[in-house]
Parts: C-alpha cells; sequence; structure tokens
C-alpha cells in the first residue's frame, strides 16, 4: 500500500550506471546493456512522475564519454535518436516537457535533429520535467555560464555587482531548482562531473543494482532512504538529538 506520509523530493537526479557490466554478466554485448537501459529508464521516469516528483535528471552521456570506442559511441548516438522518436509521443500525452543539458558541439545532426523535435512538442507539457544531460560536463556548464555572464556585463545588460548565487544560476543550461536526491546506480560512489551547482545540497545514494535492474520496487526503496535522511541544509535542527 501506498504511504502517502512519505516525503517526495522535488528534484531527482539520476546517474545512469552499470549497463556495460549489467550486460557482461549475462554474456551480453555492451550494445545490449546501453538498449536495457535505455528501455528501463523509459520506464522508470514514467513511474518517476506517477510518484509526483516534478523534476528529474539523467545523466546520459558525459563530455568524457566520448572518449569510448567509436563502435559504442555510435551506438549509444543512435540508441538516442530511437529512443527519443518513440518517446516523443508518449511525452506528450504524459504531459512532460524535456529539456537538454550540454554542448551541442561535438553530437551528430541527426542526434540535434531529434533533440530540437522533442524540445519543440513538448515544450507546453508541465506535469513535469525531464532534463536530458546529454554531451554534458558540470564544470564545463559552469564555464559556458561564466562566459555568457561576462559578455552581458560587457555589453552592459547586467551590472557586476548583480551577480549572485540565484542570478548565476539563470546562466545555467537550464534554470532548475536544486537536486534533492541524487541516485547513482551500479555501487560506484563518484559525482563525476554531474551537474554540480545545483547538486550542492543533495542527498546523496549509491545502490549497488546495475541501471537496467534498477526498477519500480528500487525506486521505491530509494525513496525510503530519502525519507531517513535529515536535511539541515548547514542550519542546525535543535529539535533533533542527532544534530
Ligand atoms: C552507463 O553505463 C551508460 C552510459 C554512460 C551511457 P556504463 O556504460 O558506464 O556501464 P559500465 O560502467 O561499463 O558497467
Ligand atoms: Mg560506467
Amino acid at each position: 500500500m501506498e504511504d502517502r506520509s512519505l516525503k517526495i523530493p522535488n528534484h531527482v537526479g539520476i546517474i545512469v550506471d552499470g549497463n556495460g557490466r549489467w550486460a557482461k554478466k549475462k554474456g551480453m554485448s555492451r550494445s545490449e546493456g546501453h538498449s536495457e537501459g535505455a528501455k528501463n529508464l523509459i520506464n522508470l521516469s514514467r513511474y518517476i512522475f506517477s510518484k509526483g516528483i516534478k523534476i528529474l535528471s539523467v545523466f546520459v552521456f558525459s563530455t568524457e564519454n566520448f572518449k569510448r570506442s567509436k563502435q559504442e559511441v555510435d551506438y549509444l548516438m543512435n540508441l538516442f535518436v530511437t529512443m527519443f522518436n518513440q518517446y516523443c509521443k508518449d511525452l506528450k500525452k504524459e504531459n512532460v516537457k524535456i529539456v537538454f543539458s550540454g554542448r551541442r558541439e561535438f553530437l551528430p545532426k541527426k542526434v540535434l535533429e531529434v533533440m530540437d523535435k522533442v524540445i519543440k512538442t513538448t515544450k507546453d507539457n508541465n506535469n513535469g520535467i525531464l532534463n536530458v544531460c546529454l554531451n554534458y560536463g558540470g564544470q564545463a556548464e559552469i564555464v559556458d555560464a561564466t562566459k555568457k555572464m561576462i559578455d552581458d556585463v560587457l555589453e552592459k545588460r547586467i551590472k557586476k555587482e548583480e551577480i549572485n548565487e540565484e542570478l548565476f544560476s539563470k546562466y545555467l543550461y537550464n534554470d532548475l531548482p536544486p537536486i534533492d536526491f541524487l541516485i547513482r546506480t551500479s555501487g560506484e560512489l563518484r559525482i563525476s562531473n554531474f551537474i554540480l551547482w545545483q547538486l550542492a545540497y543533495a542527498e546523496l545514494y549509491f545502490p549497488k543494482t546495475y541501471f537496467p535492474d534498477f526498477k519500480e520496487k528500487e525506486f521505491d526503496e530509494a525513496i525510503l532512504e530519502y525519507n531517513k535522511r535529515n536535511r539541515r541544509f548547514g542550519g542546525i535542527n535543535y529539535e533533533d538529538k542527532n544534530s
């Protein structure tokens, strides 16, 4: 039975990891692992939005992932095209808006085209935001934001004195609220340059499950874990003995 007293995070981040190891364990190719991971991501994101989470940021391809073999990179790029084409119609029905974070350079034209298509198709949806981090790096995002901000200062659109955390966040790829809860699957204990700015006060969770096996049940367990955390944002809860 659903527990209605559970706290539901507003913004969840997922670092998708372990597709390759999942496939290896089953004697399959890495590509099959990615394909299974992509299918799972679609089902899982649907479940996550159904739980009342408003924003889901997923790390599907880092700037550094271009270092992988051409064969693997090509496979992933084609997979993005197929999945976005398929998912686009569903997202429209489900009223979820897709945004992308990352650099457009080095992405193949066919990927950019399908990205533009889903942005356009889902732009008026208002029941949730799926932020897909593709060719994304957290440090690169801060550098790109800084450059845009410097242009605005030089062109006198803003004053240096006006710059603060709130204004800075408007220059990021997407001006999203803080991440409340970050999940990285596969047992790796790293952030790996994911959404550095909005992760500042996130609760971190590192389940051992490989991503293709991280499904509804595993997400429910994650939410239970989130509910055990005592979020203080640098303050002190004087009522709480554990503070
Ligand atoms: C994550 O799975 C998927 C992407 C980066 C697209 P990995 O490919 O990193 O899987 P492992 O870490 O090799 O198991
Ligand atoms: Mg990995």
